[in-house]
C-alpha cells in the first residue's frame, strides 16, 4: 500500500529545513509495509495522524526522523517483525499498540518519554525494550512477553497499569506514587514468582494482585477503591502505612503460604473485608486499629484466633468460619453482635461464627450479603461444633453473654 501524506513544501526537500516539517497524514493513517515506506516519514518532525504497520513488513522497521506522532502507532497480527525502533520519537499522542507480533524480540525507542497508552500484548518473544525512559502515560498494559525487566517504564502516575503473563518477569520495582484507576499484576514469573516493590506508592484507586512472591508498599496510605490479593506466594504481607480504604474492599483469598498479615494503621475499610482460604494463616490479628467496616466481614480459613480490638462499627454482616476450634473467639466476638443477637450492636448485620467446620475453606466467594445462617449440617450438632447465628442466639445469651447487653 502506498504511503500517502500531505507534506508541507519544505519537507519535500529533506535536510535541515525539512526537519521542522509537519506531515499531515491524509485520511489520518499512514500505513507502513516496508522500511522504504518508513523512511518516507524521516523528513517529518511531526506526523499528524496515526502510523500503522501492515502484517508483512520484513524483519526490521526503523521509524527514525519523526519526533512526534499525534495519533497511534500500531502493529497487529504481524508475523514478520523482529525489531522495531526509532532513535528520534519522543511522543505518541495516542496509543502505542503492539498486539500479536509473534517474532518481535527487541523494541528500541530510546527517546520515547510520552504516550497516552502503551498496549503491548501477545509478544511471546519480546525480551528487550529500550525506552526514553517512558515517564508519561495514562495506561500501560504489558502482557505475554518474555521480558525480564520493565526498566525503561518509569512513571510516577498512571491511570491503569496491567502486567500479566510475563513468564520471565521476576522483579518489578517502580517509583509509581499515585494510581488513578487500577493496578493489575497477575501470572508473571511462572514457576519463579514476581517480587513487586513500590516504595513510593501513596495512594491507589484499585489493586488486584495475584501470583506474586512479595508485594511491598511501605508508603501506601489510601486505597480509594478495593485491594484484592489472590493466590499469591508470599508468607508475609504488610501495609504498614495504610490508614483506610475509601469505598472498596480488602480481600485476601487463597494465599497458601501467608502466615503473617499486618495492617497496623488501618482504621477504616470503606467496603468489606474478606480473608478466606489462606490455610497457613493461624491468627487473624492483622487489624489492631480497625474501627469501622462499611460492608461485611467474612473470614474463612484454618485460623485458631481472630482479634478486632478496636472495632466499633460494622455496617454489614460478620460471618466467620474456621476448620479449627475457634469457640473461644466466637464467644469473644459475639459481644459485637447486633442487639437482637444479644450483643452491643457494633455489628449491624447478622453475626455468625462457626468452629470446626471442615469445609470452611470451600465457601470463599466475596458475597458477603448472605444472611449469616451458615448451614451447620457438618458440625452444628457435633460436640465440638458451635455456631453463633440467629438460630442459636438464645443459647449464646444463655451461655453467659447477656452481660454484653
Ligand atoms: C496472530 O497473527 C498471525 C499472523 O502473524 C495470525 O495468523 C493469527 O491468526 C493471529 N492470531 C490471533 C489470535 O489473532
Ligand atoms: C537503541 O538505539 C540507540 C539510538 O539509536 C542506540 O544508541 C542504542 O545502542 C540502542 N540500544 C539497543 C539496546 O539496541
Ligand atoms: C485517593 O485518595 C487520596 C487521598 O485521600 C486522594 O488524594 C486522591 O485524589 C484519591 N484518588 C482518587 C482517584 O480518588
Ligand atoms: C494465579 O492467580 C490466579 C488467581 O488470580 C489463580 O487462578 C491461579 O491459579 C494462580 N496461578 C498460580 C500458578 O498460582
Ligand atoms: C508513613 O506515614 C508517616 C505518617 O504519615 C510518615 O511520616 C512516614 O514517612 C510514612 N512512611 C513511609 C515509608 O512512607
Ligand atoms: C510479621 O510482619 C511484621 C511486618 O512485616 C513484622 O514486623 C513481624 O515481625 C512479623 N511477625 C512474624 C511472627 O514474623
Ligand atoms: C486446613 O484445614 C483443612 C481441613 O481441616 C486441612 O485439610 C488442611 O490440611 C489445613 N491446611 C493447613 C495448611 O493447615
Ligand atoms: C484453596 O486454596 C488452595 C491452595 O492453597 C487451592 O488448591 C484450593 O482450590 C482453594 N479452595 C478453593 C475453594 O478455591
Amino acid at each position: 500500500m502506498l504511503v500517502k501524506y500531505l507534506v508541507p513544501a519544505l519537507a519535500a526537500f529533506g535536510s535541515a529545513a525539512a526537519q521542522a516539517g509537519t506531515c499531515t497524514v491524509s485520511g489520518g493513517t499512514t500505513t507502513v509495509n516496508s522500511q522504504a515506506e518508513a523512511t518516507k516519514l524521516a523528513s517529518c518532525r511531526t506526523v499528524r495522524g496515526s502510523v500503522v504497520l501492515g502484517k508483512q513488513t520484513g524483519a526490521a522497521i526503523d521509524i527514525s526522523g519523526p519526533q512526534q506522532i499525534t495519533g497511534d502507532l500500531r502493529v497487529e497480527d504481524n508475523g514478520d517483525l523482529e525489531t522495531l525502533s526509532s532513535s528520534t520519537l519522543t511522543s505518541v499522542g495516542g496509543a502505542f499498540v503492539l498486539k500479536n507480533v509473534t517474532k518481535i524480540n527487541a523494541i528500541n525507542f530510546s527517546k520515547l518519554t510520552s504516550v497516552r497508552a502503551l498496549q503491548w500484548q501477545s509478544l511471546s518473544l519480546l525480551s528487550s525494550i529500550t525506552l526514553g525512559p517512558l515517564s508519561s502515560a495514562d495506561e500501560v498494559t504489558i502482557s505475554d512477553t518474555v521480558l525480564q525487566s520493565l526498566e525503561g517504564i518509569d512513571l510516577t502516575n498512571v491511570k491503569k497499569f496491567n502486567i500479566n503473563n510475563n513468564r520471565r518477569l521476576q522483579q518489578f520495582s517502580s517509583k509509581l506514587a499515585t494510581l488513578d484507576e487500577e493496578l493489575i499484576i497477575q501470572a508473571n514469573g511462572i514457576g519463579l514468582g514476581l517480587t513487586v516493590d513500590l516504595p513510593n506508592l501513596v495512594w491507589a484507586a484499585n489493586m488486584a494482585i495475584a501470583n506474586v512472591t512479595k508485594f511491598s508498599v511501605p508508603s501506601l496510605k489510601v486505597v480509594n477503591g478495593s485491594a484484592r490479593f489472590d493466590s499469591n506466594f508470599f508468607e508475609s504481607f504488610s501495609a504498614p502505612n495504610l490508614t483506610h480504604t475509601e469505598k472498596g474492599d480488602i480481600s485476601f483469598v487463597g494465599n497458601a503460604a501467608l502466615n503473617n498479615l499486618t495492617f497496623p494503621r488501618l482504621t477504616v475499610i470503606g467496603g468489606g473485608l474478606l480473608v478466606a482460604n489462606n490455610t497457613a494463616l493461624d491468627e487473624i490479628n492483622a487489624f489492631s486499629k480497625l474501627e469501622r467496616v462499611g460492608g461485611a466481614i467474612k473470614l474463612r480459613g484454618n485460623f485458631t484466633e481472630v482479634e478486632f480490638p478496636a472495632l466499633n462499627t460494622v455496617e454489614g454482616a460478620v460471618d466467620i468460619s474456621s476448620t479449627a476450634d475457634i469457640r473461644d473467639t466466637c464467644e469473644e466476638l459475639s459481644k459485637f453482635a447486633p442487639a437482637n443477637q444479644g450483643g452491643d450492636g457494633t455489628i449491624a448485620g447478622v453475626f455468625s461464627c462457626t468452629a470446626n467446620n471442615a469445609n470452611a475453606n470451600d465457601d470463599i466467594d466475596g458475597d458477603t450479603s448472605d444472611s449469616g445462617n451458615i448451614d451447620g449440617k457438618d458440625d452444628e450438632n457435633s460436640a465440638a461444633g458451635m455456631a453463633f447465628n440467629s438460630a442459636l442466639l438464645g443459647l449464646v445469651a444463655v451461655a453467659g453473654f447477656a452481660a454484653a447487653l
